[in-house]
């Protein structure tokens, strides 16, 4: 038994004393992914997050993540492995401030935010949604007019499925790892691999979303690749995305060629965790997340809008 096989077993000796789950997202590195108890997309990990009946919710992800986990569950222990450096910065584009001011600005409109923003900023909002669901939240108001933030992208996404007035709060607002993406990486990846389905995220830009096969969330890419016949996919996301689709595909027997439509699109606030700094995280049960009980209650009703599209 190597050095890292002892550590994978006292994390999970842990995990059973402690009555403690792994949550991770499905742009962590393929080690953390291959311990966790449960992978996903950011819906996928609140649903699990909200209905967990675990002491302590280990969050292998970034800040709005395991702030979403703690506000959808309170009672529980919510930890990261690290908080230096995982922040997700575009969550961080939208404070509570600019909220209230395109508010005033459109007192008539409702406010729909990407779950990708901070619990303070949450707290002002009448929905949440993430990439999966961003359609169908804004469907739930009646209101013609919807300010949506903080990704510009989406916003363009949204705006395209719906026949909603989409305002987009802030301008420029956008997550870098995905706006990197134009047009020349696809031609040139498509030159290479000419019956490759592009699959392409909502945080991309307007032109690669509409020359894409698909345009859907980390969750619908795992779906969409597992039941397809399509033999190779150019995966519009970040990198270890890849990782998530191949640790799916062995489960069941199979293999795909998946290309990285950009090799260098990775989320440096998802690589800050190590198998060590989660044994760590267990044993003194430290990053906790902790939010303003005020808060709590009120990012609460804007994300429950949100789930009550799965109940
Ligand atoms: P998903 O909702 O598809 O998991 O995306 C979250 C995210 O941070 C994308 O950059
Ligand atoms: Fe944030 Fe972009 Fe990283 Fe997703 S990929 S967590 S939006 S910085």
């Amino acid at each position: 038994i190597n050095k890292k096989e002892k550590l994978i077993n006292h994390i999970n000796e842990l995990k059973n004393q402690k009555n403690a789950i792994i949550l991770a997202h499905n742009y962590q590195p393929r080690e953390i992914q291959e311990i966790a108890d449960f992978i996903g997309d950011s819906l996928e990990l609140c649903i699990i997050a909200e209905k967990t009946e675990a002491d302590i919710i280990v969050f292998c992800g970034v800040d709005f993540m395991a702030e979403t986990a703690k506000i959808l569950n309170p009672t529980k222990k919510v930890l990261l492995p690290e908080i230096v450096d995982s922040e997700c910065p575009m969550a961080h584009q939208l404070p509570p401030e600019v909220i209230i001011q395109a508010k005033k600005e459109h007192p008539d409109a409702k406010v729909v935010i990407y779950v990708n923003t901070l619990a303070s900023a949450k707290a002002m909002a009448d929905a949440t949604c993430t990439s999966a669901n961003a359609d169908k939240v804004v469907n739930l108001f009646e209101e013609d007019k919807i300010l949506f933030g903080p990704d510009n992208n989406l916003a363009y996404f949204v705006e395209k499925r719906t026949d909603k007035k989409i305002i987009p709060v802030p301008k420029g607002g956008h997550c870098y790892v995905h706006k990197m993406y134009t047009l020349e990486d696809a031609k040139k990846v498509k030159a290479e691999y000419p019956d490759a389905e592009l699959l392409i995220h909502p945080e991309s830009n307007p032109e690669l979303q509409d020359i894409a096969d698909y345009v859907m969330s980390t969750g619908g890419m795992v779906k969409h690749v597992l039941n397809s016949p399509v033999e190779t996919f150019i995966i519009g996301t970040e990198c270890d995305m890849i990782s998530r689709l191949n640790i799916e595909l062995e489960k069941v027997g199979k293999s795909k060629n998946l290309v990285p439509l950009r090799s260098d699109a990775i989320c440096k606030s998802m690589k800050n965790i190590t198998l060590e700094k989660i044994e760590t995280c267990l044993i003194e049960e430290k990053y906790e997340v902790n939010l303003d009980k005020e808060i709590i209650e009120k990012a609460k009703v804007a994300i429950d809008k949100m789930l009550s599209l799965n109940k």
